[in-house]
């Protein structure tokens, strides 16, 4: 099988900064140790109301690391100007608003394909991959693949909460990427005990986890909880 990528998301590398105003820790170490590690990428979220990354947190990621950056945003015009600025490998829009989110948590993009086509438009023009945190959901999947994006990201939230058929859901929605021609990604809530399915499903080339990564390092260390994430991937998709 395909082997599979690893983006570690370091937001809360940052929230764990700001809770006391102080400049560290840094996530920009954060994500070059991670990288050391085995990350293959690194996933920051600037959300609007700026809670964890900071403005001056991407440039400084662009520049600092070496591996692919996937910037998750908002589909605002202040966010789309930002990642024309900073041109980040990806972008992963996700919803922050109440009115962008289905009930399950992924973003609507069949309800807002005006909006969205445009804006996935703009950042392809720019050399930036699109990608779109849906629901395991076939009406987001075509919508997706209908307004040009080049990949979906599944929200594993719900799996995650152990919530009754929710895997299977997953399963069918990677199964739809292929034809739709989407590169199928996966990410949320995923940790040590529940990414091993999800991981071993072929479709998904790239896992996006952050929150049980940062928090197991407290204990365990960084390096270490990156190696043995990117084990359990390993060894889910037979070595
Ligand atoms: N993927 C996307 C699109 C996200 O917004 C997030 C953060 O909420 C993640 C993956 C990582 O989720 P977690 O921090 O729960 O691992």
């Amino acid at each position: 099988m395909i082997s599979q990528r690893l983006g570690v998301n370091v937001d809360h590398v940052a929230t764990l900064r700001n809770a006391r105003g102080e400049a560290y820790p840094d996530p920009v170490a954060a994500a070059q140790l991670a990288i050391a590690a085995g990350a293959d990428g690194i996933t920051i979220h600037l959300r609007e109301d700026r809670r964890h990354i900071r403005d001056a947190d991407v440039t400084a990621m662009k520049a600092g690391i070496t591996k692919p950056l996937n910037f998750e945003m908002a589909a605002t015009e202040e966010m789309v100007a930002i990642a024309l600025a900073v041109r980040p490998h990806a972008c992963c829009i996700v919803p922050e608003k109440r009115t962008e989110v289905t009930t399950e948590g992924g973003l609507d993009v069949a309800g807002h394909l005006a909006s969205l086509g445009p804006m996935v438009a703009r950042l392809k023009a720019a050399g930036i991959r699109v990608s779109m945190f849906v629901d395991p959901d076939e009406a987001q999947l075509r919508a997706s693949a209908a307004i040009g994006a080049d990949i979906v990201e599944l929200h594993t939230g719900s799996y995650a909460h152990g919530a009754a058929g929710e895997f299977d859901r997953l399963v069918a929605a990677a199964g739809l990427t292929d034809a739709l021609r989407l590169e199928c990604h996966a990410g949320h809530g995923l940790t040590f005990d529940n990414v091993t399915p999800v991981a071993a499903i072929a479709q998904v080339m790239e896992l996006n986890i952050g929150h049980f990564l940062i928090g197991q390092a407290i204990f365990d260390g960084l390096p270490a909880v990156v190696e043995r994430m990117k084990a359990l991937m390993r060894a889910a998709r037979g070595g």
